[in-house]
């Protein structure tokens, strides 16, 4: 039986007022943690049916405030006919300036992934890319972006093959303690202040290079290249030094096994070959040890990873070209592409019994070959997302059609909640709603794009913001609240729609590009 409150002492009920005070404070406790900030509906709640919540932070707990973000934001928003859907915009596209530049100054960026208080090569140049049409014009935003690769060309240059960082010691942020797994090539092997995990994962330099490009594409800024005596062209060094190692077979010519990565820690059960990984035969393809899932691979030669490799390669050679450098990086950029593409049209296709022609999502060189899709991009669904071929070409027609089938796909799930690709990161009954992000920047039918941006509304839980993964049947049944790549990529998806289908969004019908803002 409850005892009357008499017996509770003063000091209990003073504690309980203390606490009570402390968390409807709003910009204290919201300042704290994002993350369970965004465990919780907050008002004001959208005009439409599904009233979904207000999930950026009060405007004194953001990491980075940016005009044109604002006007983006204030532009698309008002002009959206579908008020939860501008809700979920209006959360999603500021969420990486909102909440995870953890510091900055004028040449550095150090940017979280959300929940995890780490900086990740491939997420934080995801998180960017939805801002990179505003750099032209915003110039604090530029210097912010600038800075993100900078620190990233650092970290590149030492620790080429791992993929996931602290922040570095200008910043004054203490070193949080880290995944565990180390990878052989680090070294000191044990230096993990600066070091979080080291995955090698081909897609993490890639991405550096991405975002060099596109940033440049878009600022015309020079100073990336100068930037610390040229760092950024020791870390373009770094990458073509692993692709040089990781395109060898795994065994040389005397039969001696060759090893320039492996990694010990708790992941280590899971890599075979006393933490090598699976073996590979030299075919001209680059191998990986994780995918973006940051999974270990089946096979090593990941065919999304190939191909993102081929249009980095092309791109960075007509990079340096425009600012006239490096003839000998450009000779080996266009080398690497030739031989990458011939290896994946060679080696990187199956003819499947029931679908034909399809792309493999992973091989080994030897003929084993993995047929699946993985959510994270780089993806095969995500191929001319990436660049490399348009999503008419007839083989990823074909092989579109089988990643989006149950009989096709292993990883595709489906049920009442959501259906679309995951991967087993999670598990096989939680899709990820990057994989419908990737369907509708890849897709064609109108009606599809609308039945998927149906269902990404419907699946944040009510949140407002993006999750990880969701349950196939229990919509509750989530992973990552504070995911602020999967928040960038939707919003990247809007951006596009409202480039190049702006009827689907708009009551007035108009293209909106965020260069003309
Ligand atoms: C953003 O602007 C708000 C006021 O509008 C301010 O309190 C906050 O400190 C700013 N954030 C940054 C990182 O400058
Ligand atoms: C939105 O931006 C477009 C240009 O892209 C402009 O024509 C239009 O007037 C803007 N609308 C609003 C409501 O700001
Ligand atoms: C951007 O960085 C440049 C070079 O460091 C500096 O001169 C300029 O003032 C910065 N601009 C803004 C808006 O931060
Ligand atoms: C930023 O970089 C410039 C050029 O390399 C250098 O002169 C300046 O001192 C750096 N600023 C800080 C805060 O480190
Ligand atoms: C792991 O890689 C390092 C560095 O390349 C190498 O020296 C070592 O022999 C490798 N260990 C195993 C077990 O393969
Ligand atoms: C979304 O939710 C609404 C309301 O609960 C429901 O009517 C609709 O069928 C759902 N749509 C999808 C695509 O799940």
């Amino acid at each position: 039986m409850m005892r009357a409150t008499p017996l509770i002492p003063l000091s209990a009920i003073l504690h309980f007022v203390l606490i009570h005070l402390i968390v409807v404070s709003p910009s204290r406790a919201v300042c704290g943690s994002y993350s369970s900030f965004s465990r919780v509906a907050h008002d004001p709640l959208s005009d439409g049916p599904l009233r979904l919540p207000y999930m950026r932070p009060p405007e004194e707990c953001r990491t980075f405030n940016s005009s044109s973000v604002e006007s983006v934001i204030s532009n698309i928003t008002t002009r959206m006919k579908d008020k939860d859907l501008a809700r979920l915009f209006e959360n999603t596209f500021p969420n990486t300036l909102d909440t995870t530049i953890k510091w900055f100054d004028e040449n550095l960026t150090f940017v979280v992934t959300g929940d995890i208080d780490a900086e990740w090569l491939r997420d934080s140049s995801n998180q960017f890319k939805a801002y990179l049409p505003l750099v032209g014009k915003d110039l604090a935003l530029r210097n912010l972006t600038r800075g993100v690769i900078n620190l990233q060309a650092r970290y590149i240059t030492m620790y080429p093959y791992c993929n996931a960082f602290q922040p570095p010691p200008e910043s004054g942020l203490q070193p949080q303690c880290c995944s565990g797994d180390v990878g052989a090539s680090i070294s000191p092997p044990d230096d993990m202040k600066f070091v979080w995990t080291c995955g090698y994962e081909l897609d993490s330099l890639l991405s550096f290079l991405q975002l060099s490009r596109l940033y440049y594409e878009y600022s015309k800024d020079e100073s990336l290249f100068t930037y610390d005596d040229h760092l950024w062209f020791k870390a373009v060094e770094a990458i073509f030094e692993v692709l040089k190692e990781q395109s060898t077979s795994t065994f040389d010519s005397t039969g001696r096994v060759i090893s320039y990565y492996n990694i010990s820690g708790p992941n280590q059960g899971y890599m075979r070959n006393a933490g090598r990984g699976p073996p590979k035969r030299n075919i001209g393809m680059v191998g990986t040890t994780y995918r973006p899932s940051d999974d270990v691979v089946i096979f090593p030669y990941n065919i999304p990873h190939q191909a993102m490799l081929v249009v980095e390669m092309n791109g960075l050679r007509s990079l340096l070209r425009k600012i006239g450098a490096r003839p000998d990086l450009q000779f080996l950029a266009q080398r690497r592409a030739r031989i990458v593409e011939s290896a994946i049209w060679k080696y990187g296709i199956v003819n499947h019994p029931d679908w034909g022609e399809v792309f493999a999502y992973e091989v080994d060189g030897y003929g084993g070959a993995v047929i699946q899709d993985d959510a994270n991009v780089p993806s095969l669904i995500a191929l001319p997302y990436i660049g490399f071929v348009p999503n008419t070409d007839p083989l990823y027609h074909n092989t579109r059609r089988m990643l989006l089938s149950s009989d096709g796909n292993p990883y595709f799930a489906s049920g009442p909640v959501i259906r679309g690709i995951g991967g087993p990161h999670i598990d096989e009954a939680h899709p990820w709603p990057m994989g419908l992000i990737s369907e509708v920047i890849t897709g064609d039918d109108e009606k599809e794009i609308l039945e998927i941006l149906e269902m990404l509304k419907n699946t944040t839980s009510g949140l407002g913001l993006i999750h990880e993964s969701v349950h196939t049947h229990n919509s509750r049944d989530y992973t990552r609240s504070w995911f602020a790549w999967a928040n960038s990529y939707f919003s990247e998806a809007i951006l596009y729609l409202a480039k190049e289908m702006p009827y689907l969004l708009f009551e007035d019908g108009k293209p909106f590009q965020l260069e003309d803002l």
